[in-house]
């Protein structure tokens, strides 16, 4: 069955993939192009309907972003956002002006009568974010809304199928953006918005098989979500013809590599080799207490080990990541693809022999990765797991790491999650964790007299993680943790829960 596609055309805007995120939201699949390959690609695929984005040029300017006039005539609808009104408008001959300044922040629009796009939608804000605007619209097109700044906010001409509109809808800012984005979909466009992801996991078995052939896959499996996904969907696609090495660096939290042992290695039966190279790992790291020179060790340490073991398992064709959309530094352009995925690797290619990268989560955001997962029968610890680090617990025993250190914080984080689990309270939180400080504390207990580690609690809340909140854990939770903690981890006396968000701090200690 071909797959009914909205292609978002990537003009530079910073929404562009909020776009297509927008879209997949209504089971209708769609990706970013690059402006450069969009009618390639709209003429090859089973394309619905087309966007375009925002971006950073002025339409008038030389060597701004432009496209063949040929990609709004294939029949298609077209919708243009931002400077993709303004590319309409000059494509077809209308006139863009400049005003003095940048018009930012949530207008209200106001709609006329007789919209095809527009109609039904109530007059509400909508985000505004630019310089330029439509001073005239070409011929054949009608204004639709207006806002007090710009007489000109959205247009049409509706037996060419061409719709623009200035202000953004992928935006929660917008408030009927989502609206608007709908009736672009099933009504103009049309679709079925039958996509869904155990259809998307049937089709990239299939391609797998099919690109992979009888050849080899090495994949280097972590234990996080998407190297989990990755692996999963290519064993069910080649079996034994994926190898994953799993690196354990003892830096991990309390079980988690018996669990991925458990997991892959016997529950789904794939080829998964384990390797403990705890010792190497901090041999490497001993004496060293500044937080990058830890992540350096430790990156160069992976791939030193993962060479090794590559060289043993022998030729094989692809190296397999689990790259994901947003892991992708420019959006649609193969030339960007090609850079992340060696970034992504962070130099692995040198000395592992391997001709091509396979990338089959990447054209997939988080949650969607976690919904492959499901579909795939990964088990919820594992697909809803919390982000964790590359470097470990190394960065959570701040200062020099030591085995009995890392003992230490690996009993008091187990509590830490236990209890938010048990509380009901896992499922809210973005990321959670104990840090092993390198502050000892006088404490009593028993009659004695306690010099033992001071261990901090930290919870964030963020969508992104550029900037986040600390949690407002309930005191009674904080509470049960502190007692067990320190009931039932030797060589801790004292506890505190970090109350401070990003920025000023950073999610990490270190
Ligand atoms: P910060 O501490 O920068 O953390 O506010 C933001 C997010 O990034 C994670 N993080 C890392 N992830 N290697 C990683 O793979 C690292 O060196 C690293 N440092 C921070 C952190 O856990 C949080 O999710």
């Amino acid at each position: 069955m071909s797959k009914e596609t909205i292609l978002i055309v990537d003009f530079g805007g910073q929404y562009a993939k909020l776009i297509a995120r927008r879209i997949r939201e209504f089971n209708v699949f769609s990706y970013v192009v690059s402006y450069k390959n969009a009618l390639e690609r709209a003429k090859k695929e089973d394309v619905k309907g087309i966007i375009f984005s925002g971006g950073p040029d002025s339409v008038m300017a030389d060597g701004s972003k432009k496209i063949e006039k040929e990609i709004f005539e294939l029949g298609l609808p077209v919708l243009g956002i931002c400077y993709g009104m303004q590319l309409m408008t000059y494509t077809y001959g209308g006139e863009i002006g400049r005003s003095g300044h940048k018009e930012y922040g949530q207008m209200e629009l106001n709609i006329k009568e007789g919209s095809t796009l527009l109609k039904g939608i109530k007059d509400d804000q909508c985000l505004m974010s630019h310089f330029d605007k439509v001073v005239k619209v070409p011929e054949g097109f009608k204004v639709t809304a207006s806002t007090d700044n710009c007489p000109i906010a959205a247009m049409e001409n509706v037996e060419k199928g061409l719709y623009g509109i200035q202000f953004h809808p992928e935006v929660e800012l917008t408030i009927f953006g989502k609206d608007l984005l709908k009736k672009y979909l099933f009504d103009i466009c049309k679709v079925s918005g039958n996509w869904q992801m155990d259809e998307f996991v049937k089709k990239s078995i299939d391609d797998i098989r099919e690109k992979v052939g009888d050849r080899k896959v090495l994949l280097a499996l972590s234990g996080g979500v998407d190297s989990s996904v990755v692996a999963l969907l290519i064993h069910k696609a080649i079996g034994k013809q994926l190898t994953c090495i799993f690196l354990d660096h003892g830096l991990m939290r309390k079980d988690e590599g018996d669990q991925v042992e458990e997991v892959f290695g016997k529950t789904f039966d794939l080829n998964l080799v384990r390797v403990n190279c705890g010792d190497r790992f901090l041999a490497a790291l001993a004496g060293v207490t500044e937080p990058e020179k830890k992540r350096k060790i430790i990156g160069e340490q992976f791939i030193r080990v993962f060479e090794d073991e590559a060289k043993k398992i022998g030729k094989v064709h692809y190296l397999a990541q689990g790259t994901i959309y947003p892991d992708v530094i420019e959006s649609g352009t193969d030339e960007a693809s090609t850079i992340k995925s060696h970034h992504n690797v962070g130099g692995l290619p040198e000395h592992v022999d391997f001709e091509e990268i396979l990338e089959p989560l990447r054209d997939l955001f988080k949650d969607e990765v976690r919904k492959v997962g499901r579909v795939l029968g990964i088990p919820d610890f594992l697909v809803d797991r919390q982000p964790f680090p590359g470097p470990g617990l190394a960065i959570r025993v701040i200062g020099e790491i030591t085995e009995e250190k890392l003992a230490i914080l690996r009993e008091a984080d187990f509590i830490f999650r236990d209890e938010l689990k048990k509380a009901g309270l896992a499922p809210k939180l973005s990321q959670y964790f104990a840090v092993l400080t390198n502050t000892r504390s006088v404490g009593v207990m028993g009659d004695e007299r306690t010099y033992n580690y001071l261990v901090a609690l930290r919870s964030v809340n963020t969508s992104d993680f550029m900037t986040a909140t600390w949690s407002r854990i309930p005191y009674d939770v904080l509470d049960i943790v502190s007692k067990r903690i320190v009931n039932e981890v030797d060589s801790v006396s004292r506890i505190v829960y970090d109350i401070t968000g990003k920025p000023p701090a950073t999610v990490e200690f270190e």
